[in-house]
């Protein structure tokens, strides 16, 4: 199979959807892997690994696109990219179809074959393409919050661990998933106060065990996510419903109740975010100020640590590039049933229930 690795042209976006491991790891088994010169530069790989490790390099982004059967991506196709989409073309990425009018109506017309990584499901629930960089943006939310807690950011001026005599920051996580779990573990080996959100009591519970009890567990409702929100000096929004808009569950009422230079951090903007007063933003212009509280809402977190971010994605989407490549899609469906749930698009219809679902189709 051809396999096709263009550069990221999304806003800030360095990182790249193999590393030369995985180009060897596919070369190995009669593959032809097609990397866009440069593609790698971002993450601090070098087109010589590439061909090092048996990639054949090309220079546009549209010789990729055509050469390729299959095309791997971190985000999802933009605008520029629409015109190399075909019926005879697979593609595997993060797309996030539900809150992309413009892209699924792009799919559905070109008849392309599309997998999302975030809708990729094992029969127990868990993602395993999302879950890696989730664990990125969890633990950055904390990172970036506390930068714009600082008052010539904006912020309330509070730093996140306080000191002795002065109590620590509030820190406020609605969804106690992978993004929220992280979140938590950074917030509280900073020394935060940290109270956690979430509709799920075994989630819920498995954090208060592991915790110790040292974080505030709180079933997540209007009333209580209200009271939560209110004392937040950082608030983190990560709830999830995999494939669907995420519910805005903080209220825009309840953003102006805020404390004056409280930060939110709205992890889930790239499902369109849990906050109703949240728009995206880019790492170009992360915040924006709305009723005296800074909103961060940038949908590729994990593009500000690509390193880290490239590594960690790559583990994980590798087994499944493989066996796309050794058996065929079908086949490789049978394998892992979990690739079967990434179907958002094939052959000009939308068939996730969730995507589906947000489109009013069924
Ligand atoms: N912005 C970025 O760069 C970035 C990076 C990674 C993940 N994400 C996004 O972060 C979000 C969370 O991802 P995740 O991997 O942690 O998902 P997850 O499935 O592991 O966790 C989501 C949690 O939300 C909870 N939830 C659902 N409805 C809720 C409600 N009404 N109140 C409280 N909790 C509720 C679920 O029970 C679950 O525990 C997703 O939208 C994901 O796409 C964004």
């Amino acid at each position: 199979m051809i396999i096709g690795i263009p550069t990221e042209i999304k806003q800030g976006e360095n990182r790249v959807a193999i590393t030369p491991a995985g180009v060897h790891s596919l070369t190995s088994g009669g593959h032809t892997v097609t990397v866009q010169s440069g593609a790698g530069r971002g993450s601090g790989i070098t087109d010589q690994e590439y061909v090092a490790a048996g990639a054949e390099l090309v220079d546009s982004a549209a010789e990729v696109w055509q050469r390729a059967e299959l095309i791997l991506k971190v985000k999802e196709p933009l605008t520029e990219e629409y015109q190399y989409l075909r019926e005879d073309l697979c593609l595997f990425t993060y797309l996030h179809l539900a809150s992309a009018p413009d892209l699924t109506r792009a799919l559905i017309q070109a008849k392309s074959t599309a997998l999302g990584y975030e809708t990729v499901q094992t029969d127990e629930g868990e993602l395993p393409l999302l879950t890696p960089m989730s664990e990125v943006a969890g633990k950055l939310a904390v990172q970036v919050g506390g930068h714009y807690l600082a008052q010539h950011q904006g912020g309330r001026g509070v730093l996140l661990g306080g000191v002795p005599g002065v109590p620590p920051a509030e820190v406020v996580i609605i969804g106690c998933g992978t993004v929220g779990f992280n979140a938590a573990q950074v917030a509280m080996g900073m020394g935060a106060h940290v109270t956690i959100l979430d509709i799920n009591h075994d989630r819920l519970r498995h954090l208060a065990e592991i915790m110790h009890g040292s974080t505030a567990t709180v079933y997540s409702n209007p009333y209580n996510i209200a009271r939560s929100v209110a004392y937040a000096d950082l608030l983190i929004g990560s709830v999830l419903i995999p494939g669907a808009r995420a519910p805005k569950i903080v209220t825009e009422e309840m953003v102006k109740k805020m404390k004056s230079g409280a930060v939110i951090i709205d992890v889930a903007v790239d499902q369109g975010g849990c906050i109703a007063t949240i728009e995206p933003t880019s790492h170009a212009q992360p915040t924006y100020v709305k009723y005296d509280v800074v909103h961060y809402a940038v949908p590729n977190m994990p593009a500000a640590v690509p390193r880290t971010s490239t590594f960690a994605l790559t583990n994980a989407t590798l087994p499944y590039v493989g066996a796309i490549a050794n058996l065929g899609l079908d086949a490789a469906m049978q394998q892992y049933p979990e690739l079967s749930r990434g179907l958002n698009v094939i052959a000009g219809e939308i068939v996730h229930p969730a995507v589906a679902e947000a489109y009013g189709r069924q």
